[in-house]
């Protein structure tokens, strides 16, 4: 068995969220409010967990100001799994939300040796011109890069000095019991990326208010950190910050783990061409069908870990019945591995054709997302 590693920096061999959940006192989805059925990523649960999302649901529904905040660690190609986030900043975007978007370039640099230069470099290539192509406008949106946060000092300064008053407010203790191994490194990228998810709430920004951070569920150790340290603050006040987790891409391999940018055994990036998607949905995607078309046929096979399937249910497959005839026949082994797998590999790529021409557009209006 691989070996498993879960931590905000690394995730590596099979989920299992339900531990999770406990372990880290998240809380599940509930029934959500009607619009929230536009989005599949809702609707089918895909974003599964929360903390005080109630007080999200209450801003929409009294129509009151929020923040969307979330950021991105600029390493490697722009896949499959980061589409499920950019799908959330621009349901939210939708809403009429403020969307804020960190580059976290510095983390990058100090837990994975990137330089600066090639940060900015895939940030804007992979990342902001997915984003775009994706649908995000440049209305009410703020993309900054950590390691400059804005061209008007103020501002800026506010938010490198709410990073370091941050520190007091913390102990070394809960920074070992919330990490384990910390280096002075990651300790730093825990406190810039609390003043991320806190600094829109300072004057130089929007003001106090209610902020959602949607993330992949490794990220909630940074959240625990944040909300703890806020509360202790009395001058500026800080709104508990709401936080929204989503079930991770499985890659290519199922089972292993998650699409992750630094296995490219794992993934399927949003540039692939047809016949990489092709070649890799045949030979890689893992199938829980049966062994032989004999056996599928008798035994059915399982859609729970076909990651045909889950690609088709998190990201492809619009039609709710569609997708529930497909599961069905699937189970019955009326659908064969072969049939899912072509299904699959037809839709991924309508999908990219769509999206890759969008994408020549959006590399033309990356400067106006660029404050
Ligand atoms: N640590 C996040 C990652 O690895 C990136 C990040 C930086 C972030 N600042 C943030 C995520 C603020 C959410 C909110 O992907």
């Amino acid at each position: 068995m691989k070996k498993r590693v879960f931590d905000p920096w690394e995730v590596k061999g099979p989920m299992n969220y339900d531990k999770l959940v406990k372990e880290f006192g998240v809380s599940t989805l509930k029934t959500l409010p009607g619009i929230f059925n536009k989005e599949l990523l809702f609707r089918r649960k895909i974003v599964f967990a929360h903390r005080d999302y109630q007080k999200i649901l209450e801003s929409i529904r009294d129509k009151k100001k929020f923040v969307m905040m979330t950021g991105l660690m600029p390493t490697g190609k722009f896949h499959l799994g980061h589409a499920i986030l950019a799908k959330q900043f621009v349901f939210y975007q939708k809403l009429g939300a403020k969307i804020y978007i960190a580059v976290a370039d510095i983390e990058a640099y100090n837990t994975r040796n990137q330089s600066l230069e090639q940060s900015r470099k895939i940030a804007i290539e992979e990342y902001i011109t997915n984003y775009i192509a994706m649908g995000l406008s440049p209305k009410n949106v703020e993309i900054y890069f950590q390691s400059n946060r804005s061209k008007d000092a103020k501002k800026a300064n506010a938010y490198y000095r709410l990073q370091n008053l941050l520190a007091r407010h913390a102990t070394f203790n809960e920074f070992k019991a919330v990490y384990g191994d910390i280096t002075p490194g990651k300790m730093l990228s825990s406190l810039l990326q609390a003043s991320d998810m806190l600094h829109s709430q300072l004057p130089e920004f929007e003001n106090q208010c209610q902020i959602v951070v949607p993330v992949g569920i490794d990220q909630d150790p940074h959240l625990r950190i944040a909300r703890d340290i806020s509360k202790r603050i009395k001058n500026p006040m800080f709104t508990q910050l709401s936080s929204t987790y989503h079930l991770f891409a499985p890659g290519l391999k199922g089972p292993k783990g998650k699409m992750s940018a630094s296995n490219p055994n794992s993934y399927i990036a949003l540039t692939d061409s047809p016949k990489e998607v092709k070649n890799k949905i045949n030979r890689y995607a893992f199938s829980g069908g049966q062994p032989t078309l004999a056996q599928h046929k008798e035994k059915g096979g399982n859609p729970d870990i076909d990651v045909s399937y889950q690609y088709l249910k998190m990201l492809l497959e619009e039609d709710d019945k569609k997708l529930l005839q497909i599961r069905e026949d699937y189970k019955t082994g009326k659908l064969t591995t072969g049939e899912l797998k072509a299904y699959t590999i037809q839709k991924l790529n309508s999908f990219l054709k769509e999206h890759q021409k969008e994408m020549k557009k959006a590399k033309k209006l990356v400067s106006k997302f660029l404050g």
